[in-house]
């Protein structure tokens, strides 16, 4: 990239371009020029696809938002492909305007779908790119003085292994994909061979959470990109390493730089953690904003549940955190949700039906359950899904009712 104006202000608006004729960079310099806080930081003389990226500058990822110009003279179909590249780096905070001698109907429709905002035809007129650079400028400011940008936490612990952590937080994050259309991150925090990729059928990805974590200060879009593992469904997910791999290390801080950052681009980032993990599950614990505690209706998982609950009880902030859900539960359960409400002292969030067949064939497949599939257990993930989205996942008042268990005397 050749650089233009170096800036150690990060810049409210950072402008480049891509591939655009020495009429088009003179134009932009000038429009910029004229607006305060705008700044036109360089030039791309290649496009960009997933095969060639190149390294952004710092004032480029440090501006609070970004515009491209994308010329599609050279190349439309490359310059379509930039624009799509570009959309997933820089993510919420970028504008593409497509710029060409003729953009005909047909090919305005697809860089539009590609994530242009705006096109100019040449001879680019000053005074119309000035007008689209200040109608971006405008509509960041309408956000950034809306309440900023910030998805939900939510993770997810087993009272002990086995009980149907990964299967739920799999399934609850396809319900918010599919059926309310949400921008999701699931997180395997399992140190190594975690079964989240698993169970979706996808590859375990080349780097893992410990390795987001390692690099919590160098964190932009397009090394979070590198990350990911995709969904058919659009859910992306950080898989754990399907290999031996040592602990997860990290401090507190470190987990709430990642997981602030990750606000800012999920809807909702889901943790499919241990309480194995002591450090770990205290600095989640303290940084997510809702804790799943899932058990299973029998005695050894119930008796661990209780103890979490306590521990967890321990301080306000993370009491309030705090779902209990029940998994694999049967009509006919000799253990029922108001035994357990008393046993473990906490409320019972949600309770999930058994589905054994119907999970085993999918994990089989490697092809999860669809979400519009009406059996039980998918019936409950909807109203749970409900719940999350309504922001209604409240616990209600304990019930205490009959006599408990012989491990709660
Ligand atoms: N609601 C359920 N009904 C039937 N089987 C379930 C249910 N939830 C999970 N399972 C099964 O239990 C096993 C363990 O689930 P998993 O999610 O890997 O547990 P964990 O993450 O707690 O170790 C899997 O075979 C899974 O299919
Ligand atoms: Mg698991």
């Amino acid at each position: 990239m050749s650089s233009h104006q170096p800036n150690p202000e990060p810049a409210t608006q950072a402008i480049f371009s891509i591939c655009a004729d020495a009429q088009v960079v003179d134009g932009a310099i000038l429009a910029t020029s004229q607006l305060p806080g705008a700044i036109f930081v360089g030039e791309f003389h290649d496009y960009i696809t997933v095969e060639k990226r190149p390294q952004f500058s710092p004032a480029l990822r440090n501006a609070a938002a970004c515009v491209a110009l994308i010329d599609f003279d050279r190349d439309a179909e490359l310059a379509l492909k930039t624009a799509e590249r570009l959309q997933q780096i820089f993510l919420r905070k970028l504008n593409i305007i497509a710029i060409g001698s003729h953009m005909d109907g047909p090919l305005l429709l697809r860089a539009m779908r590609c994530g242009c905002n705006e096109y100019l035809t040449k001879p680019v007129d000053t005074a119309d790119l000035r007008a689209s650079l200040g109608r971006f400028h405008n509509s960041q400011a309408v956000e950034s003085q809306s309440p900023a940008w910030r998805g939900r936490v939510l993770s997810f612990f087993g009272a002990k292994g086995g009980v149907g952590t990964t299967t739920l937080s799999v399934y609850l994050a396809m319900q918010l994909v599919r059926r309310h259309r949400k921008k999701v991150l699931l997180i395997d925090h399992q140190h190594e061979l975690g079964h989240a990729a698993l169970y979706l059928g996808l590859k375990n990805g080349q780097y893992h959470f410990g390795d987001l974590i390692r690099n919590a200060d160098r964190l932009d879009a397009d090394l979070l990109n590198g990350f990911i593992v995709r969904h058919i469904s659009g859910l992306e997910v950080i898989a754990s390493p399907d290999v031996c791999a040592p602990q997860h290390k990290g401090t507190s801080d470190d987990v709430d730089r990642v997981l602030g950052f990750l606000r800012q681009h999920y809807d909702y980032i889901l943790i499919d953690s241990s309480v194995r993990y002591q450090e770990a599950k205290i600095a989640i614990i303290e940084h997510a904003d809702e804790v799943y505690l899932v058990s299973t209706p029998d005695v050894a998982a119930l008796r661990d549940l209780a103890r979490h609950v306590e521990h967890i009880s321990l301080t306000d902030s993370s009491v309030g955190k705090l779902r209990v859900v029940v998994n694999r539960s049967t009509s006919n359960a000799a253990v029922t949700a108001e035994q357990i409400e008393k046993a473990v002292r906490f409320p019972v969030s949600i309770a999930v039906p058994n589905n054994y067949a119907e999970l085993v064939r999918a994990i089989n497949d490697g092809e999860p359950v669809p979400a519009q599939h009406r059996s039980e257990f998918n019936q409950q993930l909807a109203v749970w899904s409900n719940q999350i989205v309504n922001d209604g996942a409240r616990p209600e008042t304990v019930k205490p009712k009959k006599s408990g268990f012989a491990f709660w005397r």
